[in-house]
């Protein structure tokens, strides 16, 4: 049940790489929360990744997408290992969930949370502070198009980009409604309707309308590579960015890199009628698997994020002022200018919230 101090049910899958990593410390600092704050939260774990798809040929097994529908959230870790550079695994169960549960709008929050982690030269951590919605089921992630005469030297290989009026119109509206609720100033759409004539023309003609619709928001539009550019020219000209599939998840990696890197970058799958699955932006990064270094604040980040969805604001602020204090004491992983492994960083968060009380 979504609601503050209602009970929650997750689906937990922490995945591949340091995906298992960051996930144990972000379940720690919810355990953390169910003793102090008095979250009440089940969590369901599974180990759907790489090594059970390797062992027994199946990402997901029949009527998991449907078991998946029952829970108030889901959070996953990461997915991605060398042995399987298809990521067949992935695509059915992150892409398959996106897909599959109608996860329609992707937030990721930019928020850089300490001036030392902002890379731009003279630029205060204040400036970095946005929110990206990516559309998460349509565009070049559809998997639709095929290969004809593969492997000769007339091989056509094609990926169609789908982008319908439903899908572009529901996240370009939910974009301005999010501006509008969190009194942000403007919206900027960024598309590539200079070249993408029919795809991004309709991303064009749909965010006009509902410019209209919300007129006290201001409707901004850059193209793509532009926005790139501003992104790190001038952060703080962002409020809120609604882009599509493909280009929302490049820009968000530069925007990762804004905030001190992949390793703080949090999101969420959202279906804001239905279910939501809550992920950090960053990958499984093969090679730092089992080292103990990656920082798991991106995915303590998420579970906050995933606090709020639940409407538990009290233990998400709980979170964010836990993090942002460990940053500002250089209690964090080497990324972000510390000393410690990822399950201390983890333990540190877990602490200062069991010390500081509800
Ligand atoms: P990646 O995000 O795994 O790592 C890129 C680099 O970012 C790392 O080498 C590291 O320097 C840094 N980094 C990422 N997470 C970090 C953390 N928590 N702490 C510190 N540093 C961190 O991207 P990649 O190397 O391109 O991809 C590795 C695998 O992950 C691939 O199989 C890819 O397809 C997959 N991937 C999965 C997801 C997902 O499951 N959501 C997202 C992105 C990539
Ligand atoms: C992300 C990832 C995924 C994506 C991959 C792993 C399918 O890069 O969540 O940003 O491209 O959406
Ligand atoms: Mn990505």
């Amino acid at each position: 049940m979504r609601g503050a101090g209602q009970p929650h049910r997750i689906a937990v899958v922490p995945g591949d790489g340091i995906g298992v990593e960051v996930t144990r410390e972000a379940l720690k600092v919810l355990d953390a929360l169910k003793d102090i704050h008095g979250l009440k939260l089940t969590v369901d774990e599974f180990d759907f990744g790489a090594e059970r798809y390797l062992r027994t040929g199946e990402a997901l097994p029949p009527g998991m997408m449907d078991r998946f529908r029952g829970y108030d959230a889901l959070f996953m870790g990461a997915f991605g290992d060398p042995r399987i550079p298809d990521m067949r695994h992935a695509a059915e169960i992150l892409l398959g969930a996106r897909f599959q549960l109608d996860l329609w709008a992707n937030q990721r929050p930019v928020r850089c949370l300490a001036d030392r982690l902002c890379p731009l030269k003279d630029r205060p951590a204040s400036d970095v502070d946005f929110v990206v919605f990516r559309e998460n089921t349509e565009g070049l992630y559809v998997g639709m198009g095929g290969f004809f005469k593969k492997g000769t030297a007339d091989e056509i290989a094609i990926q169609e980009d789908v982008n319908t009026r439903k899908g572009v119109e529901r996240v370009i509206r939910h974009a301005f409604r999010y501006a509008e609720a969190s009194e942000r100033q403007s919206v900027t759409m960024s598309d590539k309707s200079n070249v993408l004539r029919y795809g991004h023309d309709l991303w064009q003609r749909v965010f006009h309308e509902m410019a209209a619709e919300f007129p006290k928001i201001e409707a901004r539009h850059l193209f793509v590579d532009a926005l790139a550019m501003q992104m790190i020219k001038d952060p703080s000209q962002f409020d809120v960015i609604v882009t599509c599939n493909m280009f929302g998840d490049i820009v968000t990696d530069l925007g990762a890199a804004l905030q001190g890197g992949l390793g703080m970058a949090a999101s969420g799958n959202i279906n804001p009628d239905g279910t939501a699955l809550f992920e950090p932006v960053h990958g499984s990064a093969p090679k730092y698997a089992g080292l103990d270094v990656a920082n798991p604040f991106g995915a303590i980040l998420t579970a906050q994020m995933m606090l709020e969805w639940l409407g538990e604001t009290g233990p998400a602020a709980a979170v964010e002022r836990a993090v942002g204090e460990a940053i500002a004491a250089g209690r964090c992983t080497r990324d972000l200018g510390g000393a410690l492994g990822t399950r201390e960083a983890g333990d540190g968060i877990a602490a200062a919230i069991r010390r500081k009380g509800a």
